[in-house]
């Protein structure tokens, strides 16, 4: 008889929250982490210490802009850098023993060690084998490099070295303007270090809605981010003061060189698979390295299946815990499901940008007929009142049926705010629904009413 009804090998948000939805279900659950706290990248090393991050450092650089304006006089903010790291390491250890607790309360057994997938049914834990009717992959994903560039976590750094600098470097180099570029070269770009992004395409942000970006971009710039676009980093040379960028730029070919004290890499991120066996146990994996499922997350060999950052799609946390619950549910025989067109994405600058659905340009391209309804933020009073008036929100509809296709926010409180939407989408709604609920005032989702207002007769604001 096997030990367990389900192992899950690794504990983020995919594995520890199918590990609970499994545990609640009334199955034999545990998860297998090596790591010496539960919570994966995200809470460990990725969404929680950044958003800590950004929350200090955007606190910090608040308290330089406005608050005289606003009658608070006399604040000198100063950065102690190694106390930001520590309340940043508090929200991170309160989460991690948060994940540990529901284990307990869930009576989840955390198999503490690496895993191995021992062929079906069998995955062991540093030389001990334990037996299961189902496996869960839940090992995610590890930064990828660039050719070139050497990886030390102290200059030349990832996402995790970033988030542990010994001092705010004075010059920043930035290769790739993607969620984690952008998130951390802000972080820095308050606490004072002149920040370059080089990016090798024309734009920011790739994926994002157009005018979206533009604006992103033009407001980055203004808060003091330098941008090179459709730029190719050679390498990275390190010399005892000082680091060396050279990029080409991809127009003309021509060759420049930036001088950084700290240059973070990211270029994205690649799935993580190294010793779990899975090429042994006869696991099928995609071109790209990541663990191959069909829409129901199994894989090709009976009882193991994969969700999370080691799987196809966005490498979002939310998205992993959506997979998480869908496989728990289908292995305790219920209909388990993710709707992959209703994921929101946000990014946790100032202001937030947050997504969700169809882009303007991927329903052109489709060649769908759909109608724009835009908000500016300065149309909103409360946003306005806080000095928050940069931004818009722009719902999507069909031309004919004004069923909301997408949403485009870039704002304060995007990432909440997109919410409704997702609910709406999820229902099926058209923006006249949205319209027509009663928004609260004076709050920042009254944007979001003006947006679907704006789907039909128009905005009242605006
Ligand atoms: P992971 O969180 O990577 O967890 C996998 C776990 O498996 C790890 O703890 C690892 O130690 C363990 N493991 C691997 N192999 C084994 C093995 N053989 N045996 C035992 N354990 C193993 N996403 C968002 O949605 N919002 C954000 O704001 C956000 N911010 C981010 C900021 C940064 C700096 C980074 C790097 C990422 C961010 N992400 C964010 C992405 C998010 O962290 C990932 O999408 C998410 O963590 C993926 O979850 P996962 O469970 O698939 O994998
Ligand atoms: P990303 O995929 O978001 O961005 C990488 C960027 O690097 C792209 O713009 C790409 O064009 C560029 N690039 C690639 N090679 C380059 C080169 N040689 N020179 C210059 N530019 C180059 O990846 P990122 O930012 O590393 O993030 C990894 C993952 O983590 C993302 O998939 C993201 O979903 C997740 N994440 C999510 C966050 C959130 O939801 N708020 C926050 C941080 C990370």
């Amino acid at each position: 008889m096997a030990d367990y009804d389900v192992i899950v090998i690794g504990g983020g948000p995919g594995g520890y929250v199918c590990a609970i939805r499994c545990a609640q279900l009334g199955l034999k659950t545990a998860c297998v982490e090596g790591r010496g706290t539960l919570g994966g990248t995200c809470l460990n090393v990725g969404c929680i210490p950044s958003k800590a991050m950004l929350h200090a450092s955007e606190m910090y650089h608040e308290s330089g802009t406005h608050f005289e304006e606003m009658g608070i006089m006399g604040v000198k903010a100063k950065v102690d850098l190694p106390q930001m790291l520590k309340y940043k390491q508090g929200a991170v250890d309160t989460n991690t023993k948060g994940i540990e607790f529901l284990f307990k309360k869930n009576k989840i057994d955390w198999l503490k060690g690496w895993g191995k997938v021992e062929g079906k049914g069998k995955v062991s834990v540093d030389g001990e084998t334990h037996g299961a009717k189902h496996i869960v992959i839940a090992t995610g994903s590890e930064a990828a490099s660039l050719p070139g560039v050497e990886i030390d976590e102290e200059r030349v750094v990832t996402s995790t070295g970033a988030l542990e600098l010994k001092s705010v470097p004075k010059k920043m180099v930035v290769i790739g303007a993607g969620v984690i570029g952008l998130e951390m070269g802000s972080v820095y770009a308050r606490l004072g270090s002149e920040v370059t992004v080089v990016e090798f395409l024309d734009h920011i942000t790739p994926g994002m809605d157009a005018e979206v970006t533009k604006t992103f971009q033009r407001i980055l710039k203004k808060q003091g981010l330098n941008f090179i676009l459709g730029a190719a980093v050679q390498g990275v040379e390190v010399l005892k003061s000082k680091l060396k960028v050279t990029y080409k730029l991809r127009k003309d070919d021509s060759e420049a060189v930036l001088d950084a004290d700290v240059v973070l890499v990211a270029t994205g991120r690649k799935p993580f698979t190294d010793g779990l066996g899975l090429a042994e146990a006869g696991v099928d994996m995609t071109e790209r390295g990541q663990v191959k499922t069909d829409a129901h997350l199994k894989t090709n060999v009976d009882g193991i299946w994969a969700i999370g950052d080691v799987v196809v799609g966005p490498m979002l946390a939310h998205k992993a815990e959506d997979e998480g619950m869908a496989v728990a549910e289908r292995i305790a025989g219920q209909a388990g499901h993710v709707n992959y067109d209703v994921i929101p994405g946000v990014i946790y600058t100032s202001p937030e940008v947050a997504t969700v659905g169809k882009t303007e340009e991927e329903l052109k391209e489709a060649g769908r007929a759909y109608k724009v309804g835009k908000f500016p933020f300065m149309g909103n009073a409360r946003a306005k009142a806080h000095f928050q008036g940069e931004g818009f929100v722009k719902i999507l509809a069909d031309a004919a049926t004004d069923r909301i296709l997408g949403a485009h926010v870039i704002g304060p409180f995007a990432g909440d705010l997109i919410h409704e939407v997702c609910v709406a989408m999820e229902f099926g709604a058209a923006a006249e629904d949205l319209a027509r609920t009663c928004h609260a005032h004076p709050t920042f989702s009254e944007a979001m009413r003006e947006a679907a207002l704006a789907c039909g007769d128009g905005a009242i604001h605006a």
